[in-house]
């Protein structure tokens, strides 16, 4: 008789934003009619900007010839883009990486969630709290989270790192040993960013540890103060112990478009082996490449005017964040983040549980967003805004907000 992976079984519920558009089906048949406005999962709304659609719609007219028509493409993206990647995201800011150390992908969230493939499953693991739930729902996959405490919210392997506003969501180094660390800066979800001196500490613990710390910095373009740096590797030593993943999705408005990509250096060893050639077997083996259409389209954002374009997107958002963490604060919320993430992290009032503020704010001012303890026991007592949305609707919502409040 066949097996399944028991691991599955463990897992509590749903994914957490199924669950949240569960509640929001449910709320809009009850209430036809009502317009809700959207500030839960964090995906972009602004279109694409013009260059990445020129250079996709070129690349739609190549595949229509016997010239320019690609078939499978190097399952590591092609030469173009992880030339560009690493002379513009890198070699410009003053960091070696080579183009063999870049793997293009169809998502942040995939990589995340599939490089635990390569690390054996006795592996200790330490993730934030609150934290993007991929990490944590992927490792218990996997069988190295042992076993789910519903009265805890925790699982029995995970070593969890608590962030507070008294750390400003940024935990201490463990006092124990952790093999892989999963950091997220800008975080997602608390929108609050790591200076060079935490991400050191973090670099000399993971270095004199033996461990691997999983660097996710999709929302590195958000990034608006100078102290704040955009990599794991602009620290001194982390080639030896860090991969990192960024993406498309929240830069230039790919969520649907599909394209982001991890960097492994060669320095990094562990138990004398390659990491980046155990990823190239992996990536190889179970990935066929990002299409060559969309991959054109990345390249785009690189040129002079995709980055213009692409700022002012940006902006955009940013100008949103801004509106909500001062309207937010106008209603008597305690407000984070929002400065170097699109996410803002508000303080429930009067100590309300998440998801009853949740239900509140989508009955009473139809505005759907996050509840903190969605993403683990510590988010208790939190709700995170997206800036994602459009300025009216944004401003509408957080009028909305103040209202009820
Ligand atoms: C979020 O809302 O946390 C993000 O949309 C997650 C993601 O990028 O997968």
């Amino acid at each position: 008789m066949a097996k399944i992976n028991e691991n599955y079984l463990k897992l509590p519920g749903s994914y957490l934003f199924s669950v949240i558009n569960q509640k929001v089906d449910a709320f809009t048949k009850k209430n036809p009619g009502k317009e809700l406005i959207r500030m839960g999962i964090g995906d972009v709304t602004r279109p694409l900007v013009p260059s990445v659609i020129g250079a996709m719609k070129d690349a739609v007219e190549e595949m229509g010839t016997f010239e320019g028509f690609h078939g499978y493409g190097p399952e590591q993206g092609y030469d173009f883009l992880r030339d560009l990647i690493v002379e513009n995201d890198y070699r410009k800011k003053g960091i070696d990486i080579q183009a063999d150390e870049v793997f293009v992908s169809d998502g942040a969230k995939s990589d995340t969630g599939n490089i635990g493939d390569i690390f054996s499953a006795d592996n200790k693991v330490a993730v934030c709290d609150p934290v993007y739930p991929v990490y944590v729902d992927t490792n218990a996959m996997s069988g190295r989270a042992g076993s789910y405490d519903k009265e805890s919210g925790h699982w029995s392997e995970l070593i969890y790192m608590e962030c507070s506003a008294e750390n400003g969501f940024l935990p201490p180094i463990p006092d124990k040993h952790a093999d892989l660390i999963y950091l997220c800066f800008p975080n997602n979800p608390t929108g609050m960013a790591a200076d060079r001196d935490y991400l050191k500490k973090w670099v000399d613990y993971a270095i004199s540890e033996g461990s691997v710390i999983l660097f996710d910095s999709a929302y590195e373009t958000f990034i608006t103060q100078p102290e704040i740096p955009h990599s794991i590797f602009e620290i001194e030593g982390a080639k030896k112990c860090a991969v990192e993943f960024r993406s498309f999705s929240k830069t230039a408005g790919f969520t649907g478009n599909r394209c982001a990509y991890t960097v492994i250096p060669h320095e990094l060893v562990i138990d004398g082996a390659r990491v980046n050639s155990l990823w190239n077997r992996r990536h190889t083996t179970k990935f066929n490449g990002v299409p060559y259409i969309v991959q054109r389209g990345a390249a785009a954002v690189y040129g002079e005017q995709g980055q213009r374009e692409i700022k002012e997107v940006i902006k955009y958002y940013l100008n949103n964040a801004e509106i909500i963490r001062g309207g937010l604060a106008k209603a008597g919320l305690t407000v984070y983040g929002g400065v170097n993430a699109p996410y803002i992290w508000a303080k429930t009032p009067d100590n309300m549980p998440s998801w009853d503020f949740f239900d509140r704010l989508l009955e009473e001012a139809n505005v759907i967003t996050t509840p903190g303890v969605g993403f683990g026991p510590s988010g208790e007592g939190y709700i995170r805004f997206t800036a994602f949305g459009d300025a009216d609707k944004t401003k509408e919502a957080v009028e909305r907000i103040i209202k009820i409040l």
